[in-house]
């Protein structure tokens, strides 16, 4: 196992969360392709951890000052990932990647004279868990309800980071269902959402608008304070795993059923 700059060679997986077996993937658009081409000018950082030419780990941080964060001179890891399914390469999980992934990452960061780094994570124990990154030496900075802030400074003049906190939300508006979609590109899960809310909204024509929300404009996502997220008439919708297309029409349904 290697752990390496991401090549041509690997791009697709890559855009692929790794997951090139996934039909769902298929899914999401390239959303993920398109972010990729703007944040590579925009100092984005990518790991990939290759066995036997197959890539099994990654790890992506940006510039925090480019990011969903508020901080300076630190670098924010968006996603680590270790392939973790059954299907396609298998589970690479538990075999020391992930640790090799973030001291790559620590050991690039230091490179660029950045003064530290911050990660998030969750409060609970599944998916991106907090508890992860404080076992490796990452501190707890600030916390949105269950998003947990970390990070872990290199120098001593470092400034901690902040999250950047919802401003407002999308309003609802007369006569129709206001589906809201905000999307920042860098997670293809949160990019099938978008794609599946979308589908969706239009099968119920003139009833209900779609308003897509692109957050990768930094000034666009410091006016909402929102960098990834559904609304149906201004309630959120939970998106973290992502709801099946089944469940956003229904939930749009509901909706459209009061206009009457
Ligand atoms: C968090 C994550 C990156 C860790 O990757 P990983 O490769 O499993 O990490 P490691 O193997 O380095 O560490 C995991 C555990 O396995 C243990 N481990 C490492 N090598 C081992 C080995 N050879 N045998 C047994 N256990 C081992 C480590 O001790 C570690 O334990 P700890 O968590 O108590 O410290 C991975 O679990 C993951 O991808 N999770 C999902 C994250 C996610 O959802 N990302 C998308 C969000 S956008």
């Amino acid at each position: 196992m290697e752990i390496t700059g991401i090549s041509e060679k690997y791009l697709k997986t890559y855009f692929n969360c790794l997951e090139d077996w996934s039909e769902e993937m298929k899914e999401a658009g390239n959303h993920k392709e398109v972010w990729y081409s703007k944040m590579k000018d925009k100092g984005l950082r990518v790991k990939i951890a290759v066995d036997d030419d197959k890539v099994c780990g990654m790890i992506q941080y940006v510039p925090i000052e480019n990011s969903v964060v508020q901080g300076s001179d630190l670098y924010f890891i968006t996603c680590i990932w270790v392939h973790g399914y059954k299907q396609g390469i298998g589970n690479y999980q538990k075999r020391g990647i992930g640790t090799a992934l973030l001291n790559a990452a620590e050991k690039d960061v230091k490179s660029l004279k950045g003064k530290g780094i911050a990660a998030w994570g969750i409060s609970l124990p599944f998916w991106m868990k907090a508890s992860w990154f404080k076992r490796k030496g990452y501190k707890k900075v600030d916390k949105d309800g269950l998003s947990i802030l970390l990070w872990k400074p290199f120098s001593d003049d470092a400034m901690p980071p902040k999250w950047i906190k919802e401003k407002k939300k999308p309003e609802k508006i007369a006569g129709k269902v206001r589906v809201t979609s905000f999307i920042n590109g860098w997670c293809p899960a949160q990019n099938l959402v978008n794609e599946r809310a979308k589908r969706a909204a239009a099968e119920f024509g003139e009833n209900v608008e779609f308003q897509e929300i692109s957050t990768f404009d930094r000034e666009t996502f410091l006016a909402w304070g929102i960098s990834d997220a559904l609304f149906i008439d201004g309630k959120q919708v939970r998106t973290g795993p992502p709801p099946s297309y089944q469940k956003i029409r229904k939930k749009i349904a509901r909706r459209v059923k009061k206009l009457k």
